[in-house]
């Protein structure tokens, strides 16, 4: 459902009968963005009849909601292409519709018209609802004749905001929910802000309607999406702390997380408030990026490593159990030995409980792509298990102090193995694991500590 600033879709008008259209097939690349969009297609596509699959052999129509936020992200999803055709000609089945969506239709757009790993459609982040009719003659016999100038479809629109449907997460228990799209920071290094263009809001009446609907059918928790959530800012009188409130006073919502915070925009007054309210969940994902001041400068991430542990403090005084998580850049332009030690130091001081590390991957047309790429790729790859190593490190010795605490968490989803195994998170977005145990998905138990190994805790139901 696409929707426009000022309304939910119209929901009464007569629909094609669902399933009996082409079959659809969408695999999903990049950040949690682009899983909500993902979701967003499916009930564009559902709604006027497409028959959604879950696999790609038997699908006439393949999109790929893609990522261009790394090179490798763009490469895997180049030679996906590859391999698609060539899995249906060693079938000998007919070659299906394949379309990019997502951050490299709008990096690429027509490009991807071109060479022998051309795609039939492109439609960039903003052009979903085009996607119903385009497909529609794409799919039609003798699609060859669709001109040219139909089959790609990019730029950037302020008003177009997409609602997913409020599908039920059978393994997780929470629902995303993109408030907002687009960037207005300038971080040197990084394609988002042209690929998803500029910063527009949701209307928080667009986000409560939507989330009341997720309730509705039967959600407890919700994530709000963003690349920046914490600059929400509808007007003078509703940023992101009042939005969070508004959310919060959802009847049978139970959790709110959000994702991602930049450390800028963690003042004092939104920290409070998710102190304040037990909806909340106590997790920060704030990425730090480096901890050298003379890396973040160039990086243009607009804090320095000081006022980020200050950031850090603060949340640990007003937000009960508060636990962090981080992004962080290895290899940076210009990024010296030392610089790097101050990232390892930052990394030592918070203690994260999730880090999700990055070497530099330079990205055509940002700023940074200026600076000489000058760290090797060993030395950015010794950086990262450098990194990694101190991560694992301190999040051990962290862990080791737990043993014994006792935790309330949510069950999400029976474990695979052993038997009788279940996969639970606390409100600080702690995985556990309990064995031997009789619960059901959905239920809030407690939980004693009684172990840890590789990021999840394994707890036992006290008695
Ligand atoms: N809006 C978020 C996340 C943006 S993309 C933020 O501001 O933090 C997710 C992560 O990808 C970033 O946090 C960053 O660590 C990483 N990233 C972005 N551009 C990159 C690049 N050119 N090379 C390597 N990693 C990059
Ligand atoms: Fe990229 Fe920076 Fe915007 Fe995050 S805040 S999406 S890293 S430009
Ligand atoms: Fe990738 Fe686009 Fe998300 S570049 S990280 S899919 S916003």
């Amino acid at each position: 459902m696409a929707t426009f600033q000022g309304g939910l879709p119209d929901l009464t008008r007569p629909r094609p009968e669902p399933g009996s259209g082409p079959a659809v097939y969408v695999e999903t690349y990049g950040c949690q963005m682009n899983v909500y969009d993902s979701q967003a297609i499916e009930g564009l596509l559902r709604d006027e009849g497409y028959n959604l699959v879950q696999e790609d052999l038997g699908a006439d129509v393949i999109l790929l909601n893609t990522c261009s936020v790394r090179d490798l992200a763009e490469h895997k999803v180049i030679s996906r292409v590859g391999e698609i055709r060539m899995r249906r000609e060693k079938a000998e089945l007919p070659q299906p519709v394949i379309g990019i969506c997502g951050c490299m239709a709008e990096r690429l757009g027509t490009e991807l018209r071109k060479g022998p790993r051309k795609v039939d459609l492109v439609v960039g982040v903003d052009s979903y609802d085009t996607l119903p009719g385009i497909l529609k003659d794409l799919t039609a016999a003798g699609h060859a004749q669709v001109p040219e100038a139909l089959r790609t479809h990019t730029g950037h629109r302020n008003d177009a905001h997409y609602v997913a449907p409020p599908a039920l997460y059978p393994t997780n228990n929470s629902h995303l929910v993109t408030i907002h799209k687009g960037c207005d920071y300038k971080c040197t290094y990084c394609i988002v802000p042209q690929t998803r263009g500029p910063q527009s809001e949701k209307a928080p009446g667009t986000i409560v309607e939507e989330i009341r609907g997720i309730v509705a059918a039967g959600g407890a928790e919700v994530t709000l999406l963003g690349q920046n959530v914490t600059a929400y800012k509808w007007s003078d009188e509703l940023d992101f702390a009042g939005l969070i409130e508004k959310v919060a006073e959802i009847d049978g919502l139970q959790r709110i997380r959000f994702l991602t915070g930049h450390p800028r925009d963690m003042h004092p007054h939104l920290m409070d408030t998710i102190g304040r309210l037990d909806k909340v969940c106590p997790w920060l994902h704030v990425p730090v990026q480096s901890g050298s001041d003379r890396v973040l400068r160039r990086m243009k991430r607009l804090y320095t490593g000081a006022e980020y542990l200050d950031m850090v403090d603060y949340a640990r005084r007003v937000i009960p159990d508060v636990t962090f998580s981080a992004d962080i850049i290895v290899g940076f332009p210009g990024e010296t030995e030392t610089d790097f030690q101050d990232t390892l130091e930052v990394v030592r001081k918070v203690k994260y409980d999730q880090l999700f590390s990055f070497k530099y991957s330079e990205r055509p047309g940002v700023p940074a792509a200026r600076l000489p790429d000058d760290v090797s790729v060993d030395e950015k790859k010794r950086r990262l298990a450098e990194l990694i190593k101190v991560q694992e490190d301190t999040w051990e010795a962290m862990a080791g102090q737990q043993i014994g605490q006792v935790w309330t968490a949510v069950v999400e989803a029976e474990a695979r193995r052993p038997v009788g195994s279940w996969r639970l998170r606390t409100a600080n977005n702690r995985k556990v694991v309990v064995h031997d145990a009789d619960l059901a998905v959905g239920e809030e138990v407690r939980i004693r500590v009684t172990d840890w190994a590789n990021t999840t805790f394994v707890g036992e139901i006290p008695a």
